[in-house]
């Protein structure tokens, strides 16, 4: 089906953070793509079935997909949150082609002003899919407007200013919403409570990536045997997108040294080159790691601190080196300040640079 993206996915909100250099392990999408839904596009899974990892998402869904089919209505909203990288858009256009419509997707930044959602809504067709990433930055009004669209297809719209101001309702197609988000936590309450299905994405398990990165490798015609595609499960931090971005640069190597068919000692060497190590840590992770180690006994020591021995912004920081690091119990928050644990200490022996 077809997919109609609107409007930019950077809004004036929240900037992102300054960085110096886009890193390979970022789960966001990637800049170098004329837009990221593009890259990514081709090694996108079309449906359910091909769809891998995931099995609980994938059997709720699949479920309220067919029994919306048989009853001809439009699926319940869904809400679909977790960390980046780990297929949210992609799970939406999928639902898309199974229910056999097409998917608009938009993000919130992109909606700042109201007649940008409201365009939206009036647009779609009975059953259509409305996908909103960062659904928890939407503007107080946007919101608004989403309550009543979202429980009773239904625009309330304000005609007039003051004493004359009246409210006229217009009728819209059934339609379902699918919101993504990174921080469910941030979602008010009133619009989490108008989704019907809400489901979190997990990291993937090495199986899952294996295969992702087996089946992602055959799409880019790149002849990658088991070992290989495991060690580039290995380093991709539990997320299909990091993956599928070291694969090609793996893919780069390949094609530079005139290799035919990739090992895992090929792998290791285009990684290496690219300084990610074998569990998944970049440059960046390590420094982190080694300035809390060997500058600060180990911590306890806070963000700014922290981000300023390293030269980092410390949103940067907090939202992108830290969680992958926290996840991996290589790193803790306390509250005094951030403390390297007994697993990164080792992880810096078995990795001196
Ligand atoms: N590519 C990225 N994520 C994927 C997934 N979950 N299944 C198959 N291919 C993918």
């Amino acid at each position: 089906m077809a997919i109609v993206s609107s409007g930019s996915p950077a809004g004036p909100a929240r900037p992102a953070a300054p960085r110096d250099k886009p890193r390979l392990l970022d789960p966001s999408p990637s800049p170098e793509a004329d837009t990221p839904l593009q890259r990514e596009d081709s090694l996108r899974p079309r449906r359910l079935a091909d769809y891998i990892g995931q099995s609980e998402l994938k059997q709720v869904l699949g479920i309220a997909v067919e029994a919306a089919c048989s009853r001809a209505e439009a699926l319940d909203h869904v809400l679909l949150y977790g960390p980046p990288g780990l297929g949210k858009t992609t799970m939406a256009l999928v639902l898309a082609e199974e229910l056999g419509v097409r998917c608009r997707i938009t993000s919130a930044p992109a909606l700042e002003r109201p007649r940008d959602i409201v365009g939206l809504l009036v647009n779609l067709q009975p059953r259509e899919l409305l996908f909103i990433d960062e659904i928890h930055r939407l503007t107080r009004v946007a919101e608004e407007i989403l309550y009543p669209a979202m429980e009773d297809f239904r625009l309330d719209l304000t005609v007039g200013k003051g004493t004359t101001a009246r409210t006229r309702s217009l009728p819209l197609a059934p339609f379902t919403l699918v919101g993504a988000t990174t921080r469910a936590g941030s979602l008010s309450s009133p619009l989490r409570d108008r989704f019907g299905l809400i489901q979190r994405l997990e990291f993937y398990g090495l199986d899952d990536l294996q295969a992702i990165v087996q089946r992602a490798a055959a799409l880019l015609q790149i002849d990658l045997d088991a070992a290989a595609a495991l060690e580039v499960a290995r380093r991709c931090r539990g997320t299909p997108r990091i993956a599928n971005r070291l694969l090609r640069r793996v893919r780069d190597v390949a094609a530079v040294g005139g290799h035919g068919r990739v090992g895992a000692e090929l792998v290791n060497e285009a990684l290496s080159l690219h300084r990610v190590d074998g569990r998944g840590l970049d440059a960046s992770d390590r420094r982190l790691l080694h300035l809390l180690h060997h500058s600060y006994g180990g911590g306890p020591v806070g963000l700014d601190t922290l981000a300023a021995g390293l030269g980092e912004d410390p949103a940067t920081l907090e939202a992108v080196v830290e969680p992958f690091l926290l996840q991996q119990g290589l790193l803790q928050r306390t509250p005094r300040g951030r403390v390297i644990t007994e697993a990164g200490v080792q992880h810096l022996r078995d990795h001196a640079a």
